[in-house]
């Protein structure tokens, strides 16, 4: 028989921090201008920011938000009261460079002197050549010399509105104007650090319609028609063992051979188009991270919101874009890229982030909402919980619907208590998070010593069906001792391992942590254990003052016989 726990615990966050263990406060620290840049941690990779590692909370402006200090005036406090710490801001390629070669950076100059004044640190978008697939952030001086800067071409030879990713003209002067940007972050802001990612283009690959596979236009034909990069099959060669199963499969069934045309190397499918678009973006794109790199060293992500090949007869989603399938080519052509991230605003968030959170690939989620059944607070829980990640993001978080989200504010409040927690147990397999269906079945996740069961509140468990939440972390500090946070869940434990075979639960507090302190407030036991017989992290909606309620959890197990 499993022994049972149940004990009350909402959403929430305390403004205290374990001061000198992790950073999730934004401002930088006195003293030590090093550049945010990535560490790893078993088998997480952390971003480390003043020296320490950081959990981005953040939030995602709408697209032309952040080419306006004056608009967004009004806007930064409600976000610092959201408790978010990053705020992801467009940069656009237009406004930088009105006319070639010379840049304006006035607005840009207002958002990071902004953002600092309100202690939040910024993630910039570079919206250049690619937005969405299309062209529509490259200035004007781009747009009207189509011979100079040439489009993709249909099959039928009709140009469409998107830079064509085979041209040297268009990453040259992308890259051009991508590194005068990085130049002046670095000029304005290296010693602050107010800026600690860049994110490059966005979520490009061809549109979905016209329904195209690949760029037709001469030179695009040329080099499909020609054969496949060397630097792509040597790279393909020496990672044979460690290449994503997808490609790897396509590359198989060609014969697995070491040279070709496209076609004779991939295949005659629509992967094989896919292939070499992503080759092709990844190589412009590769060469555009280097300049900015070459001014500024800072971290670099593509941002996608697809995950694999599309399918005989499936609509074409982006073909060429940075998703998991094509993760090696992106790999192969643009190594300085340090992520590969994240947008996912559907359902299946649990597979997305397990999609995109392998090979080595750490979670960055740029762009997320909540969606039934998963809220957004629950969504970042996981993320963090179950896949190490780097950071989430709300999209559009100053969208006046969005801010501040009472919700999202107790979950960030929440996650900012336990990063430091969150921080040191990252890739060691001392940690795991559960998001489930709150009408769905219970899953069966291993953490520390013992399996926990977790089950949707209400799932026949003794406790009033929770609203639309149910999602919980669980950290393993010590072999019989667990911090848990979330909502929604009811858990079960059993032994993991030789010894007697039944799992007790010794002590549990309910608290949060101020100032890197743990602060225990009630000790559950009795009806708010069931007495002894689930361990519950319950939601009302009343309960999630964001300041006091204690939100956290800490208890210890036994095993008997
Ligand atoms: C995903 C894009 O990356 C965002 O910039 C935005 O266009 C959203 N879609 C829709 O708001």
């Amino acid at each position: 028989m499993k022994l049972r726990i149940l004990f009350g615990c909402v959403l929430l966050c305390s403004p205290g921090l374990i001061a000198g263990q992790v950073k999730t406060t934004p401002g930088p620290t006195a003293g030590a201008p090093e550049i945010p840049h990535l560490q790893k941690q078993g088998t997480a990779t952390q971003l480390i920011v003043d020296g320490k590692p950081f959990l981005m909370l953040g939030g995602e402006l709408s697209n032309s938000s952040g080419t306006s200090p004056v608009y967004m005036r009004p806007l930064w406090s409600k976000l610092v009261d959201a408790k978010l710490n990053t705020v992801l801001a467009g940069v656009s390629w237009n406004q930088i460079e009105p006319q070639e070669g010379k840049f304006d950076f006035s607005a840009l100059d207002g958002i990071v002197r902004d953002a600092r004044i309100h202690n939040l640190r910024l993630v910039l978008l570079w919206f250049g050549s690619w937005k969405n697939s299309w062209s529509s952030y490259p200035p004007d001086w781009v747009k009207k010399d189509f011979e100079r800067f040439p489009r993709v071409q249909t099959a039928g030879g009709k140009s469409i509105e998107v830079l064509s990713a085979l041209s040297d003209a268009n990453r040259d002067a992308d890259a051009h104007a991508f590194a005068a940007l990085l130049g002046h972050v670095k000029a304005i802001d290296s010693q602050q650090r107010t800026v600690i990612m860049i994110q490059v283009e966005n979520e490009l690959g061809l549109p979905s319609e016209p329904k195209e596979f690949r760029d037709h236009s001469p030179m695009a034909t040329k080099a499909y028609e020609g054969p496949v990069p060397k630097e792509l099959m040597d790279y393909l060669q020496q990672h044979k063992d460690a290449l994503v199963p997808e490609l790897r499969r396509v590359w198989e069934a060609a014969g697995s051979k070491t040279s070709g045309t496209w076609e004779q190397v991939f295949g005659a499918g629509t992967a094989t188009a896919e292939i070499f678009m992503g080759w092709n973006y990844a190589r412009y794109v590769g060469r555009v991270v280097e300049a900015g790199k070459a001014a500024y060293p800072i971290q670099m992500f593509t941002n996608a919101y697809t995950y694999e090949f599309a399918k005989a007869g499936e609509a074409i989603r982006n073909s060429g874009t940075p998703m998991p399938d094509l993760m090696d080519v992106w790999r192969a052509g643009a190594p300085k890229v340090d992520v590969f991230a994240l947008d996912i605003y559907g359902s299946d968030f649990a597979s997305f982030c397990a999609d995109y959170n392998r090979s080595g690939n750490p979670l960055l989620i740029p762009e997320t909402r909540g969606m039934p059944p998963y809220p957004m607070e629950a969504r970042a829980l996981y993320a963090f919980g179950r896949h190490d990640a780097m950071g989430v993001s709300l999209m559009g978080v100053e969208r006046p619907a969005a801010t501040p989200d009472p919700l999202l504010t107790a979950s960030y409040g929440l996650i900012a208590q336990l990063a430091p927690l969150i921080a040191k147990h990252q890739g060691d397999g001392s940690m795991s998070a559960v998001l489930l269906d709150p009408k769905g079945p219970p899953q069966n996740i291993k953490v520390g010593n013992y399996t926990l069961e977790a089950a949707p509140m209400g799932a026949g468990r003794g406790a009033p069906p929770s609203t639309d939440f149910a999602a919980a972390i669980f950290i393993a500090v010590g072999p019989d001792e667990y911090y848990a946070a979330g909502g929604g869940v009811s858990v079960r434990f059993s032994p993991i391992g030789p010894g007697p075979e039944f799992a007790g639960v010794g002590t549990v507090e309910e608290g949060w942590f101020e100032n890197g302190r743990w602060v225990p407030s009630r000790q559950l036991a009795g009806d708010e254990t069931g007495q002894g017989q689930n361990l519950s992290l319950r939601t009302h909606p009343a309960d999630r003052n964001p300041d006091r309620y204690a939100g956290i959890q800490h208890f210890t197990l036994y095993r008997y016989h």
